[in-house]
């Protein structure tokens, strides 16, 4: 069995808590599709949890803490997040040498993973870190049909925080819609593992997937969403609206 994380956006919370959910069903194998940090309180513990894991993919979170001049799509709250996470890991900090261990694993991420017929990537196929595969992209057959070409059997990715499958015939599929679980057959399929640190569609609990043989499964599991929150809300460079959408995973 393997888990599939993404997007812990530095809350510590909902990340160990999923970790502990993944320790008590015996699995030892974890994937982690990036966006360690951004948003959250806490970039350094994530980091650190996640140093050890079998396959650590890059985020546009970290592409933008990296490269700066890249984060042209994002926001003003999004930004400002990612500056104040660049002082916590500052090189002039006390912990300076356990910061550069970070930078250094951040540093050497891996942008696609294939295992096989399996490919791992953050955002999309044909552009790992920054495409986003929506929902209603179903809508979009010429979008969807580009990027099943870069498919080869299974892509599992995260970056819209919103779980689910989409089928090479433009279906797309909730968790909800499956009973929380998927039978992988001979056909292509795009796979997202959803949110640990900030879910966004509208169930406030973390988020990960267990594939298990030919069968995935969603895991919801609670965390102290309120512990995260006024972590944040202390943070003025955290904006109170990142902190607040928590308690609905909107
Ligand atoms: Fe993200």
């Amino acid at each position: 069995m393997q888990a599939i994380i993404s997007d812990l956006h530095a809350n510590g919370e909902a990340f160990k808590m999923v970790l502990r959910d993944i320790e008590s069903l015996g699995i030892d194998e974890i994937v982690c599709l990036g966006d360690f940090i951004g948003y959250g309180p806490d970039p350094k513990s994530c980091i650190d949890l996640a140093l050890d894991f079998n396959i650590v993919l890059k985020g546009n979170h970290e592409e933008a803490l990296l490269e700066e001049f890249k984060a042209t799509n994002f926001n003003n709250k999004a930004r400002a997040a990612i500056e104040w996470t660049r002082e916590q890991l500052s090189m002039l900090a006390e912990d300076k040498k356990q910061n550069a261990r970070r930078w250094d694993f951040l540093g050497n991420l891996e942008t696609v993973h294939h295992v096989g017929d399996v490919t791992y990537v953050h955002g999309s196929p044909r552009d790992p870190i920054r495409e986003y595969i929506y929902p209603r992209d179903v809508y979009r057959p010429k979008k969807l049909e580009e990027i099943f070409l870069d498919v080869k059997w299974v892509c599992f990715c995260g970056h819209t925080h919103v779980p689910g499958v989409w089928t090479e015939e433009m279906v797309y599929l909730s968790p909800q819609d499956m009973n929380h679980r998927y039978q992988l057959t001979s056909k292509k399929v795009i796979i997202n593992c959803g949110s640990v640190g900030q879910p966004r569609d509208g169930d406030p609990r973390a988020c990960y997937l267990v594939l298990d043989g030919d069968e995935v499964r969603w895991r919801r599991v609670e965390y102290d969403v309120e512990k995260t929150v006024r972590t944040m809300l202390q943070q003025p460079q955290l904006d109170s609206f990142l902190a607040e959408r928590l308690r609905d995973g909107k």
